[in-house]
């Protein structure tokens, strides 16, 4: 099961413009579910993160230059492979990160949608023009590639994240240096060994790996030949990433932290709530930016939803990831268990219930138990703050206008939940969430044709969908005079 068909997509080099690169130095990835080293990658670092820079740039010219029907023909090459070698990435996936084969897969797949989507989003970027206020002006409006695009991506999603960005990017003309999770490098450079076959050319997909996060970092934030960066990851590494692209005013995209509010009125059906909320809660470990990180129930149907969510929990499978049947996988690392039972404790002190889990299971010290905790306010640990794990704090409420108080109490707006039925509620709520993405009686919301993105301090910027290429992209005007 383990066993790659084609071997050769297990890279274990830095992949600057179509080399892979020879460091001295060398560090592990560890599969998470058995703390077993799944590879030896080399160490880059900062000289080898500006030698992609400059890579990137060399090749920006020729690359800007193409048609967006060439590049789209490149793109649909990439698109092909990955989906081709969906399995084996999968493996690669599920190796480095430890989410469950099927959701691995499922990531590959979700993370080609982009690649084929933006392939086709590219020919479509138009521009525009506008009554001049004189008559012998005319005002015409022209999109251009941004440049160099710098990117960090996180851990949780080592595949998707990156195609997300890249595939934007290169539709629209720029070129891309990324800087993977030392944790899970290994999916990076298997999309980039398919870049590489499907014909990109080299330094227009450059993946640099390497431990010196604050170096490498600065290089992709500060460097005067990178023209955007884009990350997704933690709100407080994306204020220090922010002020540091402010050096030379970089345009940015952030994707960052969230705190969903997953709310079940009392006109939900309330099997379907249930099973939203479980997919959205416990996918990939509770290791998302959109999973559900509060339940809000209507005190008139808690009991009822409460003890129906509980049985659908317990019908979880916690386990490794390539055993069939297990849905909640392990977490990515001691530190992170720590952090969620720090959360569920400090909770339980200020008065919540556990009915559920809370604690580290005995298949393994990264496999921690699917938990509900009741009888949770909003202000509780728990709920305030992004949990990152495999942990439900239900909160009830009496009141619409309640509901989506408590909902909008947090600085986070990325993602929110609703279960209702009236259509008047639907509106009001839909409209009430100050979140950039809102699933109505649904909780998987993520596509390729929908624009993925946060308000507050969730971040700014748009990936996929038809708005996913503008953050790409430059607006010129040209003003034609002496007609
Ligand atoms: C994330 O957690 O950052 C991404 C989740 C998604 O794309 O659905």
């Amino acid at each position: 099961m383990k066993q790659l068909s084609d071997v050769q997509l297990l890279k274990t080099r830095s992949f600057i413009n179509g080399q892979w690169q020879k460091n001295s130095s060398t560090f592990d990835v560890i599969n998470p579910a058995n703390n077993e080293r799944v590879a030896t990658v080399d160490n880059a670092g900062i000289e080898e993160t500006e030698l992609a820079v400059i890579a990137a740039k060399a090749a920006l010219t020729l690359w800007s230059k193409k048609s967006a029907n060439e590049r789209a023909i490149l793109l649909r090459r990439w698109f092909d492979l990955v989906m081709e070698n969906k399995d084996d990435l999968g493996r690669i996936l599920t190796l480095e990160q430890g989410k469950p084969l099927a959701e691995a897969i499922g990531e590959v797949s979700y993370g080609a949608a982009f690649i084929e989507w933006f392939a086709e989003e590219g020919k479509r970027v138009y521009g525009d023009t506008i009554a001049a206020p004189s008559a012998d002006k005319r005002i015409i409006v022209i999109k251009q590639p941004v440049g160099v695009v710098a990117a960090i991506t996180p851990w949780n999603f080592p595949n998707a994240m990156i195609a997300r960005k890249a595939a934007a990017a290169l539709a629209a003309g720029c070129t891309f240096v990324v800087r993977p999770a030392t944790l899970t490098p290994l999916s990076a450079l298997a999309l980039a060994e398919l870049a590489q076959r499907a014909g990109i050319p080299d330094g227009v997909f450059n993946v640099v790996v390497g431990k010196d996060s604050a170096g490498m970092g600065k290089v992709l934030t500060q460097h005067p030949d990178v023209a955007k960066f884009t990350f997704t990851g933690s709100t407080g590494v994306g204020k220090k990433l922010l002020t540091q692209c402010a050096t030379t005013v970089k345009k940015v995209s952030m994707e960052l932290g969230g705190n969903a509010p997953f709310i079940v009125f009392d006109d939900a059906d309330i099997d379907a709530a249930v099973a939203g909320a479980i997919v959205s809660k416990y996918r990939n470990a509770g290791q998302t930016c959109v999973c559900t990180n509060r339940i809000l129930v209507q005190d008139t149907i808690a009991d009822s939803f409460i003890e129906k969510f509980s049985q659908a929990v317990k019908n979880l499978s916690l386990g490794e990831g390539f055993t069939p049947g297990v849905n909640v996988g392990p977490m990515i690392s001691i530190a992170a268990i720590e952090d969620v039972n720090n959360l569920v404790k400090l909770s339980i002190e200020a008065g919540a219930t556990l009915i559920a889990g809370g604690k580290v299971d005995e298949k393994g010290d990264k496999f921690y138990q699917p938990t509900i905790l009741i009888n949770v306010s909003n202000d509780m640990p728990i709920a305030s703050n992004e949990i990152f794990g495999p942990v439900a704090p239900i909160i009830t409420f009496t009141s619409e206008e309640e509901a989506i108080a408590l909902a909008n109490d947090t600085e986070y707006g990325l993602a929110a939940y609703f279960y209702a039925r009236d259509i008047g509620r639907v509106w009001r709520v839909a409209e009430g969430l100050d979140f950039g993405m809102i699933g109505i009686n649904e909780g998987i919301i993520s596509n390729a044709a929908a624009p993925f993105g946060g308000v507050k301090q969730s971040g700014n910027g748009r990936e996929g969908s038809k708005y996913g290429l503008d953050d790409y992209l430059e607006i010129k005007y040209l003003c034609m005079g002496g007609i």
